[in-house]
């Protein structure tokens, strides 16, 4: 989704940023801008497409003298793909300059009353509105009251703070003086027009918004700074030596420096070359935070020799799987020690109910940890899609645990599910593959996933981690008293040669996602541990090759899907080595006894099914309890392959993201 870049210091501001906006293309986008400060003059450029078009038209600027950039990649949320919708975004009298990510929740009512005040609107974003309600502060003065008190905690309270909806007063001109008529917020204790700072018009601003933000500002009556803001979306700022930079993700900013710090929400930034100023706009204090440094593998995030990140990623199943156990799983005393729940290990013992929380790929790789976990640990466990978990009302004790999923650690709907528990007293874990990511910071203990970075927009190599990392949680609250710990814990350690035989043979599975690749429709069938894998089979599937995939358990056949069944209807079944894989080959007769097509993921050695189905892969023999972490690799080879012969831009597929941060 959206990416910001921004930079400042001595040297020159544009390419930075622009490698930087190339380096968060991965996140899905369909318009980028950049605006600079060149010779105390304001310059923004936009363009529709890739940031190499954006990178074009500057070159027609010639050399531009900038010493500060702001840039980001927009995907769209509020208005098409446009140059009018790209970011960044400004005032009227183009001196302030605004990059967003994030939606703001009642931008209608702030405009309306803006548009009433005489301020133009020219684009259909959301973001618009901030520049002019920066603007409208910086003119009109700001409310001593407000500054005083500080923001409201909730959304409702900050409803209720909207002084642009209070305001009564018929006005004709946004310069016009609102004077008594105006509304309990904008009362007599107000700080006077052009006594008002940019930082406070700034945080006047901020505090009428309704949403969720991460926010770079410029104003080009001080062309040495860049004001950010947080709220709900990622931002991080590096600090370099004589320079400073912004950014959606430390992989927009890793190439020049590896020290950085993270906003957290309500903060407000102003930063210099030299300088990082913080200020926590809803305590009213100043705070002072020393930077982290990032430990980060630039070297995953290349392409090599691949043709798409996704093959790339999919290839690096063996290694994922041996960096999510290294050091956690010891063979020959057959221990688990993992480090980021030590501190909480005293409370796991009285936790007696689990609820996953996570979003798409992730949510599937917690379901395969719900059979997991249930079944070594003996803990019940829920599984629930973050957007919903996030809404429902439902009890839950202080011996209940919450487990977030998630690779990127900035899924919206998962940082909120987080956020409901807050106050509960409630266990927060977290799964995590970007470290230092807001899902990693917000929980009380987690394991890493130390997937490296993922960049293709189809998650593949973090649904590995996940699941290798939920079945060494299983076997840690095991605590060592189910018979499968030791044979599943020894076989663990196997299953990265077992991926690498899958990987040295994808002929097969190229071959047949050919022959498949014309139909329109696909099902996918699973029980037990094969479900959530036909669930995931069918998401990557429709994810990157958008033909329409559903994934069943093969015990509900015949409750209802059965009838979609015929010749244009073809099914993809798991039918591996486990005691119900009769009942899976039943299902299979039953499908093609209504000419429906089949192909088969089975297990090595698997005679009977080749005298039902010709088109069968198979994988290596392992515990029923691992194989998803097999199936996946074919299950994506096969989306992989399907999409490729599509034609289809396989590592940006149409109108997905790769961090979905806003909701
Ligand atoms: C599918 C995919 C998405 C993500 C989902 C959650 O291939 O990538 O379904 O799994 O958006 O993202 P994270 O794991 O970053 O929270």
């Amino acid at each position: 989704m959206c990416g910001i870049v921004g930079y400042i210091g001595n040297k020159s501001a544009v390419k930075p940023v622009l490698s930087g906006l190339k380096a968060l293309e991965y996140r899905g986008y369909d318009s980028a801008g950049i605006s600079f400060i060149s010779k105390d003059k304001p310059l923004t450029i936009k363009q529709v497409g890739r940031v190499e078009a954006l990178e074009e038209e500057l070159a027609e600027q010639g050399t531009i003298t900038a010493n500060l950039a702001i840039g980001h990649t927009r995907w769209a949320t509020h208005g098409s793909p446009s140059i009018l919708n790209a970011h960044p975004h400004q005032n009227t009298d183009e001196t302030i300059f605004v990059v967003h990510n994030g939606i703001i929740e009642n931008y209608q009512v702030i405009r309306s009353r803006l548009q009433k005040f005489g301020y133009k609107f020219v684009s259909e974003t959301d973001t618009e509105v901030i520049p002019h309600l920066i603007d409208y502060y910086l003119i009109e003065g700001v409310s001593q009251e407000t500054q005083a008190s500080g923001v409201q905690g909730t959304d409702e309270e900050r409803k209720e703070a909207v002084p642009i909806s209070t305001v009564t007063a018929n006005r004709s001109s946004k310069r016009s003086n609102l004077g008594a008529s105006a509304g309990r917020v904008l009362g007599s204790a107000r700080k006077q027009a052009g006594t008002v700072s940019f930082l406070e018009a700034f945080e006047a601003a901020l505090k009428d918004l309704v949403g969720a933000y991460a926010i770079g500002a410029v104003y080009a009556k001080e062309p040495g700074k860049i004001y950010v803001a947080r709220l709900s979306s990622p931002l991080v700022i590096g600090v370099g030596v004589h320079e400073n930079f912004l950014a959606s993700d430390p992989t927009a900013i890793m190439e020049h420096t590896k020290k950085v710090i993270y906003l957290n929400d309500y903060e407000v930034a102003e930063i210099s070359a030299d300088d990082v100023k913080i200020h926590d706009i809803q305590k009213a204090i100043a705070v002072h935070r020393e930077h982290e440094e990032l430990d980060f593998d630039q070297e995953k995030a290349v392409l090599g020799d691949y043709p798409h990140f996704m093959l790339k990623e999919i290839f690096e199943a063996p290694q994922t799987i041996q960096s999510a156990t290294r050091g956690r799983l010891r063979a020959d005393t057959n221990t688990v020690k993992l480090g980021g729940l030590e501190s909480v290990d005293q409370q796991l013992k009285y936790i007696d109910r689990i609820v996953i929380v996570a979003c798409g790929t992730s949510y599937y790789a917690g379901l395969v940890g719900e059979y997991l976990i249930e079944e070594l640990a003996g803990i019940p466990v829920e599984v629930q899609l973050a957007s919903e978990f996030k809404y429902r009302n439902e009890p839950f004790s202080r011996s209940t645990a919450l487990l977030a999923i998630s690779q990127s650690g900035e899924t919206a709907d998962t940082i909120a599910a987080i956020k409901k528990v807050e106050g509960y007293g409630v266990l927060r874990l977290g799964i995590v593959n970007t470290v230092g990511s807001t899902i990693a910071r917000m929980t009380d203990a987690g394991v890493y996933c130390h997937a490296g970075p993922e960049q293709s927009v189809a998650s593949t190599k973090a649904f590995i981690a996940q699941v290798t990392v939920l079945a060494e949680i299983a076997l840690h609250l095991s605590q060592g008293r189910t018979r499968l710990y030791k044979p599943l814990l020894q076989e663990l350690l196997k299953l990265p040669e077992k991926a690498k035989e899958i990987l040295e043979h994808t002929e097969e599975i190229e071959i047949l996602a050919k022959k498949y690749s014309g139909y329109r429709d696909f099902l996918y069938l699973g029980r037990n541990y094969s479900y959530p894998c036909a669930l995931e089979g069918a998401l990557k599937l429709k994810e990157i090759s958008y033909i329409h995939a559903e994934g069943f358990a093969a015990g509900e056949m015949k409750h209802g899907p059965l009838a979609m069944i015929d010749q244009d209807f073809p099914t993809f079944a798991i039918a591996c080595k486990s005691p119900l894989l009769e009942k899976t080959l039943s299902n299979i007769e039953e499908i093609k006894a209504r000419k429906g097509p089949v192909l088969v993921i089975a297990t090595k050695g698997d005679k009977q099914i080749k005298k039902l189905i010709s088109d069968v892969i198979y994988i290596p023999d392992t515990l029923e309890q691992l194989q998803p972490l097999l199936i996946a690799i074919v299950l994506q080879l096969f989306s992989y392959y399907v999409a490729v012969e599509k034609n289809l831009n396989v590592d940006r597929p149409r109108n997905l993201a790769k961090s979905v941060t806003v909701e």
